[in-house]
């Protein structure tokens, strides 16, 4: 074994600890709306968190400018959308993350198409497989080195045609999400499935 007291080291490599090993992480793309028009980014710190309401959670670090433009955005209009990032829309997502001015949309330099959302006024994206239309809940602000993790209540759920069936059961692998790795460009897909029934309650089972 090797260890590491946290304290010793430096946020970088806490950084690098925390991102290898934290593995795969799903990627939201998230829609905004802001004075300067729509903004999309990427954010593999990223996770569902309930589901009465259905609530998902993203955290987002900050430049060396300041915020973000997607904290900006929700600070200023409490609403969102999170798609998640299947392998066909890998590229499209990867140009999101261009550190572009405020006022830029990444949605159309990425070659995507905005339409209009259901209950928020951010537009989703009609290439993502899944968007979950949200209300934010609350922004913790959390960290020496500072990140704010948002949380969203799911208001709307949309989904390409195929992907859900009537008993509500989603079919991963049309969406075929993409996770994050570590590194500068490291990613996985969901290319080896397998199935383990959860062991009956008195036999040691777990929830989520
Ligand atoms: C796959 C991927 C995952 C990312 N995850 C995060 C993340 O969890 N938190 C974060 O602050 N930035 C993350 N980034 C970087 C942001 O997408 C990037 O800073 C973006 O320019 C922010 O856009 P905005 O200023 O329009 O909000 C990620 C980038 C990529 C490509």
């Amino acid at each position: 074994m090797i260890e590491f007291d946290a304290s010793k080291i430096s946020w970088q490599d806490q950084y690098k600890l925390m991102v290898g090993s934290v593995t795969p992480r799903p990627i939201a793309l998230v829609t905004t709306l802001g004075a300067d028009g729509p903004n999309a980014a990427p954010f593999s710190f990223f996770n569902a968190v309930g589901s009465d309401p259905a609530m998902l959670m993203f955290s987002v670090g900050e430049k060396a400018e300041g915020a973000k433009d997607t904290v900006r955005n929700i600070r200023e209009l409490p609403e969102f959308v999170v798609h998640i990032v299947s392998d066909a829309i890998r590229e499209q997502m990867n140009v999101c993350a261009v550190d572009y001015p405020p006022g830029v949309n990444e949605i159309g330099k990425a070659g995507l198409t905005a339409v209009p959302s259901s209950k928020v006024r951010p537009p989703r994206i009609a290439e993502a497989p899944v968007a979950m239309e949200c209300r934010l809940m609350q922004i913790v602000d959390l960290g020496r080195k500072p990140y704010h993790v948002v949380f969203g209540e799911v208001v709307h759920f949309h989904y390409h045609d195929g992907i859900v069936n009537e008993r509500f059961h989603v079919d991963v692998g049309r969406i075929n999400p993409i996770g994050r790795l570590a590194g500068k460009g490291g990613y996985t897909r969901i290319t080896d499935r397998f199935e383990m029934p959860r062991i009956p309650y008195g036999k040691g089972s777990a929830g989520e």
